[in-house]
């Protein structure tokens, strides 16, 4: 099994309580069970870890490097804000994909620039919990 982190960023903790026309219905537990069941059935085996806090989400980055082959971002309203993470994504040597449930670019303009994408190695958003899903299928295709 291919050890890979899956990492959500502030907000997502209240994930099916929070804006459900816009991030779904399922709770961030629901979700996590979810991305771990495929992602066994993939050949991973899933780690997920979320924080509301900008440095846990770099220290967890850091970890994630000595255990990890790669990592499932969702940076959460971080990815247009932070270039401390955009530098741990650079920092830590291994394959990341940044992924967010709605369409960034269906939105407000703000959303539109993501200061971690160029770090990483590619992005999928607007499907849901299934964009989680289909970044492990990348991480399938690159890592098995
Ligand atoms: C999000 C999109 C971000 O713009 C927003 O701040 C979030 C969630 C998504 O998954 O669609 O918190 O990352």
């Amino acid at each position: 099994m291919i050890p890979i982190l899956v990492l959500h960023g502030p907000n997502l903790n209240l994930l099916g309580e929070r804006e459900p026309g816009i991030y779904g219905g399922l709770s961030l537990t629901e979700i996590n069970d979810r991305i771990t069941h495929l992602g066994n059935e993939l050949g991973f085996e899933v780690k997920t870890y979320q924080s509301n806090v900008e440095g846990e989400l770099i220290n967890a980055l850091h970890e994630a490097r000595k255990w990890a082959k790669g990592v499932v971002f969702n940076p959460g309203g971080y990815t247009h804000t932070s270039i401390a993470l955009r530098d741990a994504v650079a920092a830590i040597g291994i394959a990341v994909i940044e992924v967010h449930l709605s369409n960034v670019y269906a939105r407000e303009d703000f959303r539109r620039g993501s200061l971690v994408a160029p770090v990483c190695k590619g992005g999928i958003c607007g499907f849901g919990w299934w964009s989680y899903v289909l970044a492990l299928y990348a991480f399938q295709d690159m890592l098995c």
